[in-house]
């Protein structure tokens, strides 16, 4: 019987799986993997990250693999090991009323733990990659578990091996995060919006507690994203583009007052959302999909768009930045079926 995906996604676009199995342990997943090897399937986290672009899915794997387990604890940090399905935005408030501090700027990301580590989640200054220590994985050939330390992970923005070289190759079943204790952690205030609103609020920002930074950046979120409970999104849509430094000198003598962020030798990173912004897109819709009006970034259902009239619209606007800046937007969100 055919399952459907609209509310197991956050586009909430009209979409069903032939098949739709839930797995809530190890051995339901390598059963699954085993009963489905060879054949087309998707793994579905919190479907915060997702567009599909057919209505209809062969098979679904739903990662549900809960419980957050103690694995060490000293005077000064705590190690835990998390299921891939447990949600995050509760996970970091769980860790935070602990005491254990670490994750407090990725309050509020939507999704599940095990979509973490896939794109290395980032927000406000902060990437998981600084916490997680790795991540325990069944090989979906093999059927092997395998512990992956974050060495091999090989985080960078938005990217490790689990969109790269071993794209495909594994089922995160957990993930293991290693957390400062009071006293062992100051919480990383540096992003202009962070401080502005905790000195809005007369908080010192160097002085601000895990949970006061966590609030403000619940309060920032709010306020420029769109809740996917509320308006069909998902998040950044595109990442922000890394161009060499010659490219960003010239951009920069046409716009002086454009964001740019030095990333590594001869190369920075450029805010999609301000080319977004600035060839014109903010705000503007047509039909049912949209550019949000508070964040040029978020692509919008605002009803029954479908997938393909999202990822159309969204190519409209990557070539149009591709034709004032020169410069290419490549989709943060993956797509399904995924592109060749
Ligand atoms: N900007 C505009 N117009 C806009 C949007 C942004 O001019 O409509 C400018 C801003 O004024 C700022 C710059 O662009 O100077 C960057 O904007 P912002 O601080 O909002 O962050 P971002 O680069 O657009 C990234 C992440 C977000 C994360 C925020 C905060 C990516 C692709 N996106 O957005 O992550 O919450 O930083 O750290 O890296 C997500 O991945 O889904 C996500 C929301």
């Amino acid at each position: 019987m055919s399952i459907s995906l609209k509310d197991k996604h956050t586009f909430g676009c009209t979409v069903a799986a032939k098949e739709y199995w839930e797995m809530s342990s190890i051995a339901e997943s390598i059963s699954a993997l085993k009963q489905w090897s060879g054949v087309p399937y998707l793994i579905l986290g919190g479907g915060s990250n997702i567009l599909f672009t057919q209505t209809e899915v062969p098979r679904v794997l739903a990662v549900r693999m809960l419980g957050v387990e103690l694995l060490k604890e000293t005077k000064s940090f705590v190690e835990i090991e998390v299921g891939a399905g447990v949600p995050w935005h509760p996970l970091v408030m769980q860790t935070l009323q602990s005491g254990w501090y670490g994750l407090e700027n990725l309050a509020l990301i939507p999704g599940r733990t095990g979509a973490g580590p896939m794109q290395n989640i980032g927000a406000y200054g902060v990437e998981l990659r600084q916490f997680c220590t790795g991540v325990n994985v069944i090989h979906r050939q093999q059927l092997k578990l395998q512990f992956l330390d974050a060495k091999a992970c090989n985080f960078g923005y938005r990217s490790s091996i689990f969109k790269t070289e071993a794209k495909d190759q594994f089922l995160i079943s957990s993930v293991r995060f290693r957390l400062p204790k009071a006293g062992f952690h100051q919480p990383n205030t540096d992003y202009g919006a962070i401080r502005e609103t905790l000195m809005s609020k007369e908080i010192d920002p160097d002085k601000a507690s895990p949970m006061q930074v966590a609030e403000a950046v619940m309060y920032i979120r709010s306020s420029k994203l769109p809740d996917p409970n509320e308006l069909g999104n998902a998040g950044s849509f595109f990442k922000n583009p890394i161009v060499p430094m010659d490219q960003v000198e010239s951009l920069q003598q046409r716009f002086p007052q454009m964001p740019v962020y030095p990333v590594s030798e001869g190369f920075a990173k450029l805010a999609a959302g301000w080319l977004i912004d600035q060839a014109g897109w903010k705000g503007k819709s047509s039909g049912p999909v949209g550019m949000h009006k508070n964040q040029a970034l978020v692509l919008v259902n605002y009803g029954e768009a479908t997938g393909t009239q999202l990822w159309s619209f969204a190519q409209n606007v990557a070539m149009d930045v591709f034709n004032k800046f020169g410069v290419k937007l490549e989709p943060e969100v993956n797509l399904w079926p995924p592109l060749v």
